[in-house]
């Protein structure tokens, strides 16, 4: 019995001595102490070996120990909870904050905002028409008249419940709308969206964008229009890339032209991106035809005027070396997050 409550007194202070400073070693003492083969259970296996007399005082002692073990190992395990909670709470203001993932502009907005900008400052302002719009608007007025063969230049998606609607193949349906309105001179650029039922491929969509320009004034010539187009290239690709204009057919502009710019991607030597003739064609352009002035209500003695139309796509593929046009449209954000 002396040996016991010698031992008990023992383990009390080795108890008290004890702390812990995680989770883990607050489970280690429950388990040290309080588990089934702890050292509380031994403790009471030494009942046995107490002689009878002295069982009941034995008994109480050990209770005590009992009482004792399980109210030290609350404490401990109150007090942890404090200090978890505490640590839950705590704002360690030094920490770095987490960075949020940024979204990054389209390559296509990227580079036709960039175009808008350069015409801007040239005075021309923006003018805009809709995606779906009526055959005069789209082909009549700009010198296509019903079964014209150069309709056939742009294959068009008709819209079947309205014969006379289309998706507009070109943005000159927004230049035929800025001059009905008749206010002159006229100085504007016409970006947005165009349709064309063509086949899907690494360098056609059916659907792409477009930035086309107008400027109608007196007295404008195919050297004003050489000019601004001369100017949109350096301010676009820089100082070194070459130019060169080739006589073309469109409708609604004669003298008409195409206006190439030496190959970016091996500059001029020759590779599969010019198709090994130093030259990639980027625009179409020339004088208003007399025509189309008159059919805005535009007296075509007094006025003349220069337009031109070019792919965004087209540019954007030129000026980040993008070989295949669907990555434009398929949304992957590994691809689109690569522009800034
Ligand atoms: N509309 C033509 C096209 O989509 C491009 C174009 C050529 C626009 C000459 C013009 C222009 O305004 O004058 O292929």
């Amino acid at each position: 019995m002396d040996q016991l409550l010698a031992k008990i007194e023992q383990y009390k202070l080795e108890i008290q001595a004890s702390s812990v400073g995680s989770k883990e070693e607050l489970e280690n003492f429950r388990i040290k102490y309080l588990g089934t083969k702890g050292l509380l259970k031994s403790v009471m296996g030494e009942m046995k070996d107490v002689p009878n007399e002295q069982k009941k005082a034995a008994g109480q002692l050990l209770n005590e120990f009992k009482l004792f073990v399980e109210a030290f190992y609350q404490q401990l395990s109150d007090s942890f909870e404090v200090s978890d909670n505490q640590s839950a709470n705590y704002i360690d203001s030094s920490l770095p904050g987490q960075s949020l993932p940024l979204g990054s502009r389209h390559p296509i907005s990227i580079v036709q905002n960039k175009m808008i900008g350069i015409f801007q400052r040239l005075g021309f302002s923006i003018a805009e028409g809709p995606e779906i719009e009526d055959d005069w608007h789209n082909f009549s007025a700009l010198n296509l008249p019903e079964n014209h063969p150069a309709r056939d230049m742009q294959d068009t998606f008709y819209i079947s419940q309205h014969p006379d609607w289309l998706l507009r193949t070109h943005t000159s349906n927004a230049q035929i709308r800025a001059m009905e309105k008749g206010e002159l001179p006229l100085r504007i650029i016409c970006p947005g969206r165009v349709y064309r039922n063509e086949t899907i491929s690494a360098r056609a969509h059916c659907f792409f964008n477009q930035v086309e320009g107008l400027y109608i004034a007196e007295n404008v010539s195919f050297a004003d229009l050489k000019q601004t187009l001369y100017f949109f290239v350096k301010e676009m690709f820089g100082a070194d890339v070459e130019v060169r204009f080739r006589p073309s057919y469109f409708p609604f502009t004669e003298p008409s032209a195409e206006m190439d710019i030496s190959c970016l991607i091996c500059s001029g030597k020759g590779c599969s991106v010019c198709k090994r003739t130093g030259w990639v064609e980027i625009l179409g352009c020339g004088m208003v035809h007399p025509k189309v002035l008159e059919n805005c209500g535009i007296d075509s003695n007094k006025y003349t005027g220069f337009a031109f139309g070019m792919g965004v796509e087209r540019i954007t593929m030129l000026t980040y070396q993008v070989k295949d046009l669907r990555l434009f449209s398929e949304n992957d954000v590994r691809f689109l997050k690569q522009f800034t």
